[in-house]
């Protein structure tokens, strides 16, 4: 099938010569044509351009290719969403209440809470229940302009609701029009059984869940939490390394809530991203800048839990790449709505509006490693952008924060 969106007031993202990611200055090369068109051929972008070149002229005068009037709105690639945790068995807005009212997070999953309560109610839902409830916080972030995303396992916690979860996952992965990445999170928490014993929860995941999960090709990434109060340096290094035997790159966990070691230790197993990065400073700056991790920023969760706010602006400024994503999951983010995310770059985190887009499309892709199909607008890369409603320019898009400003929404080239 083939069309060609016209009356774009301005595509947004556009390259020519690719790039897998951008990092410090480059963060504000974001390239724009105005008054644009782009043709759209079996699922992938073919073409671009002004609509005053003679490439569009031929396009129109052939009469084969159907239009679609993109209405003077601009169009942007799909956001691309590298963390979130949104197959998960019910809400938890109790634990919410009790965090207004001076809990910590740390102080909830201690007590029980938190992600084991999620891995209590998951024991008992069933791969349907746990289907149909995802697929329909997909749909509702595929209507927020989301193209991409990574969902993790980690409320099971024991081997067989890991691989219930990451059952679901792949299930999504086969019947969803958005590109999806799997992440198995057996070190989300040590289950309460398990208390004291931590090592032997290690082992567990080491010796029976990483060979299950690989047999099974259930996962693409391994994930740990490394923090204070979760799993240490020690328990992270045992697990991606048990990890990467079976082919499973790391995207991990670090420094929500204390300086863990986390982003070192995602650094020296090459960790796709390191994720949350609150507690982030020079001696992990300076490890960032000699890998190919992307640091990866979850506002929703710093915002929602009144955490310290990544560094962002000082890691752009040393030269770092920077990627922002949903952390859409029941306790810390309840939300996919990466237009949000992209309003809370600029207004949290200093960031322009350029970076702020480069964060959540092609930084995003990096981080689930997508970017060579997904992230910009370029030639060969899988169609999946969104037409906004009719939009001043570029900054009105973080700027008017809080509504939902697109108008259609296009998957493998196929329009919503
Ligand atoms: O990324 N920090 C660890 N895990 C999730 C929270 C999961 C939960 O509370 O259910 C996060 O914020
Ligand atoms: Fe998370």
């Amino acid at each position: 099938m083939q069309f060609i969106i016209n009356n774009i007031k301005e595509l947004v993202g556009v390259e020519n010569e690719p790039k897998l990611l951008l990092k410090g200055k480059e963060m504000s090369n974001l390239e724009i044509i105005p008054d644009a068109f782009i043709l759209i051929s079996d699922g992938v972008i073919a073409d671009f351009g002004s609509s005053d070149s003679s490439d569009y002229k031929s396009y129109v005068n052939s009469n084969n290719y159907k239009m679609i009037d993109a209405g003077g709105g601009h169009v942007f690639p799909s956001f691309c969403d590298s963390h979130t945790h949104l197959v998960y068995p019910a809400s938890r807005e109790i634990e919410y209440i009790d965090k207004i009212k001076g809990l910590s997070y740390e102080e909830i999953a201690k007590r029980g809470g938190g992600i084991l309560n999620s891995a209590q109610k998951m024991q008992h839902a069933s791969e349907e229940e746990l289907y149909e409830s995802a697929w329909h916080r997909l749909e509702e972030i595929a209507d927020f302009g989301t193209g991409a995303v990574e969902i993790k396992s980690g409320y099971g916690l024991t081997t067989d609701s890991e691989l219930k979860m990451l059952r679901v996952i792949r299930k999504l992965k086969e019947k969803s029009s958005l590109s999806i990445k799997s992440t198995f999170l057996g070190a989300h928490a040590v289950p309460l059984e398990y208390r004291g014993r931590q090592t032997e929860y290690v082992d567990l995941i080491i010796n029976e869940m990483i060979p299950m999960v690989a047999s099974e090709e259930l996962a693409d990434f391994i994930d740990v939490f490394c923090d204070k109060g979760f799993f240490t340096v020690e328990d992270t290094d045992r697990i991606l390394n048990a990890g990467m035997k079976y082919g499973l790159r790391p995207k991990i966990h670090a420094n929500e809530l204390a300086r863990s070691g986390g982003i070192q230790v995602g650094v020296k197993y090459n960790a796709l991203s390191v994720d949350h990065l609150e507690y982030t400073e020079e001696e992990e700056i300076e490890a960032l800048l000699n890998s190919d991790t992307m640091p990866t920023i979850l506002p929703g969760a710093a915002f929602f839990l009144n955490m310290p706010y990544s560094p962002a602006r000082k890691m752009i400024d040393a030269g770092l790449p920077v990627a922002m994503a949903s952390d859409f999951n029941p306790g810390s983010s309840p939300s996919g709505n990466m237009q949000l995310i992209l309003s809370m770059a600029s207004i949290l985190y200093r960031m322009t509006p350029e970076e702020g887009i480069n964060a959540t499309t092609l930084n995003g892709a990096y981080a689930m490693d997508l970017s060579h199909e997904l992230g910009s607008i370029a030639k060969g890369k899988i169609a999946n952008l969104f037409i906004t409603q009719p939009i001043p320019n570029i900054a009105y898009m973080p700027y008017y924060y809080g509504t939902n400003k697109i108008s259609k929404t296009i998957l493998n080239g196929i329009l919503r």
